[in-house]
């Protein structure tokens, strides 16, 4: 059962009506399902239980995608681990009450500060993406007087076929040491005092609906494994990122976690590596929707807009990828649809949540613009001084505010102005 449906005419996340959200807590508003996330973690788990391969598997959420603190906590109870991008977001997982030691820190641009940061807390793994990373965090944990666990991240040059800005695994991405240096590379790192090579890592791309690109990059990955191994050098785990993509359209159809996981699974099983995954997007993104009430109704010759409160800067998806997100009425009306662009009150032509959307509305009716858990509150800015949206958790019949809505007070508190 969906933890998004209708129900007498409106809308429900699990028991709660969105009218009723919108009218306890204003608009717009980001709506999430303890259910769903629930369940979209369970999915990987119970998959990887299920193998032998993936007995001691580690999910490490992809903070990145929603980095709220109650969803991180809600993980964290639930035994996930975390692969986090920054200082912040290391102390946002323990704020939430991660365990370190599930915890991997990617990333192409690691400062001093934040290795330190990441060694005191003792994390599972580093994974490093050049060669002038590898010496910083040597020098770093030997100011320490530790040994940083390490994994390179490996770019195996496979095209992932999504949009360009969300593909990783090419080549000619900034991203991870090119295949050809890998081996150089692990024998460096092994040869340096405060390095412990512990694994390798990783990711090739992100919303990908065709898992045979993971397959790909797997195979490439244990060639290189089997090299290593040659010279002596043994690994601990094997991380295979994130990047599994969900179903944006109604009509898609989204790729299961067992379709995606089992096939590499096979390939890794009897070879006694920890497999480490880092999803984001997959655990979250239909987990949660963005609610919104229209402003107004303009109706022009060419194109007809319906004005909503919510914007460009609460959704970045669709100015930046022109990424498609549903946009569903709450409470649906009979009668005849015109095609809307579905607009913010930004000013710029980009700020478009949906464009020629068949709509049957009137002004001060809600939408909810679906599939927005994923790097949608994550990504919001201020942009035009627009205080950032309410997070809210609806669990059952209860919701609970997760994030509170920004006051412009809270926007310019940090700012003052020249003495004369
Ligand atoms: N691991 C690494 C190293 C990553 O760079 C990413 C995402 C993930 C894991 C999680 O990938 P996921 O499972 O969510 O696909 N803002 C874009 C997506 C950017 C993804 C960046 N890296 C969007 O809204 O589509």
């Amino acid at each position: 059962m969906s933890s998004f449906a209708l129900k007498n005419g409106v809308l429900h996340v699990e028991s709660v009506a969105l009218s009723a959200i919108a009218e306890r807590f204003g608009t717009p508003a980001y709506v999430y399902s303890r259910a769903a996330l629930t369940a979209s973690l369970r999915e990987f788990q119970d998959v990887l239980t299920a193998h032998p391969a993936g007995q001691d598997a580690l999910v490490c959420y992809a903070v990145k995608a929603n980095s709220n603190l109650a969803i991180l906590n809600l993980f964290a109870r639930l035994g996930a681990g975390f692969d986090i991008v920054s200082g912040g977001e290391l102390q946002r997982v323990l704020a939430a009450g991660a365990d370190p030691k599930k915890v991997v820190f990617s990333g192409v641009g690691k400062t001093a500060a934040e290795m330190k940061l990441a060694l005191d807390a003792g994390i599972f793994c580093f994974n490093i993406e050049s060669i002038p990373e590898l010496e910083r965090l040597n020098e770093v944990a030997g100011q320490c007087g530790k040994q940083a666990p390490i994994s390179l991240r490996v770019n195996p040059n496979v095209d992932p076929k999504t949009h360009p800005y969300i593909s990783t695994g090419l080549k000619e991405a900034k991203f991870g040491v090119a295949y050809e240096h890998a081996l150089d590379l692990y024998r460096r790192a092994a040869a340096l005092p405060h390095i412990a090579v512990a694994g390798i890592d990783c990711h090739i791309g992100s919303q990908l609906l065709d898992p045979s690109p993971f397959v790909e990059a797997l195979e490439r990955i244990l060639a290189l494994i089997d090299q290593l191994a040659d010279e002596g050098i043994t690994l601990h785990h094997i991380d295979l990122g994130g990047g599994l993509g969900i179903k944006y359209k109604a009509e898609q159809v989204q790729p299961t976690v067992a379709s995606y996981l089992n096939p590499l699974l096979d390939k890794l099983q009897g070879r006694g590596l920890q497999v480490v995954l880092e999803p984001g997007r997959r655990l979250v993104g239909n987990a949660g929707l963005l609610l919104t009430r229209i402003e107004f109704l303009k109706e022009g010759e060419g194109k007809n807009f319906a004005i909503i409160d919510a914007a460009m800067n609460d959704l970045m998806r669709p100015a930046l990828y022109e990424a498609w997100h549903d946009i569903e009425p709450v409470e649906p009306r009979d009668g005849a649809t015109r095609d809307y662009d579905v607009v913010g009150p930004v000013c710029e032509t980009g700020d478009f949540l949906g464009q020629a959307r068949p709509l049957c509305v009137q002004p001060g009716d809600l939408l909810a613009v679906m599939s927005a858990g994923a790097y949608g509150m994550a990504m919001a800015s201020n942009y035009n001084t627009r205080p950032r949206a309410v997070e809210v958790m609806v669990d059952g019949d209860a919701v609970h505010v997760i994030r509170q809505r920004e006051t412009v007070e809270q926007l310019y508190a940090g700012e003052s102005i020249l003495p004369q």
